[in-house]
């Protein structure tokens, strides 16, 4: 699959750029929007430990600044045998730009290693339309 491969090569270049002096783990995103564009991040850290951000927010954010709203597959790859699955606020960062139809790819350097859907990650999730809903209960 064309996309698939393209994610993966995107998101193995982005990793080579992570900033992870702290961690030593390094994490490369990338997304497939729902237009066909492609947008990579890497984690980049901070001294002040906190302020670091993850790949999955570095890819959003490029997808975001290039006008584009809807995330149709995001691949996240990390190293090591076992699966590196978003964090929990990353979750929430994509539940923001995905629909049932998003596809969550897992990978390490060899391949992908699962697939999860976002309400596979983050089940009974607040979004936009949970705020739209009180929004229209209060009038
Ligand atoms: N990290 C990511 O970039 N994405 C994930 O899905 C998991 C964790 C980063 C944050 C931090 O820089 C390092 O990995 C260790 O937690």
């Amino acid at each position: 699959m064309l996309a698939l491969d393209e994610l993966f090569a995107a998101a193995l270049a982005a990793r080579t750029h992570a900033y992870a002096p702290y961690s030593r783990f390094q994490v490369g995103a990338a997304l497939l929007s729902a237009t066909g564009g492609i947008y990579s991040g890497c984690n980049v850290e901070n001294a002040a430990y906190p302020v670091g951000t993850c790949a999955e927010a570095g890819a959003i954010a490029a997808m975001v600044a290039a006008g584009e709203r809807s995330i149709s597959r995001i691949l996240v790859l990390a190293e090591g045998a076992g699966m590196v699955t978003p964090c929990g606020a990353c979750r929430q960062r994509i539940r923001e730009f995905a629909g049932p139809e998003t596809r969550i790819e897992i990978a390490n350097k060899n391949g992908i290693q699962a697939t999860f859907s976002i309400d596979e990650l983050l089940p009974e999730s607040f979004g936009p339309a949970t705020l739209h809903q009180a929004e229209i209960a209060r009038k």
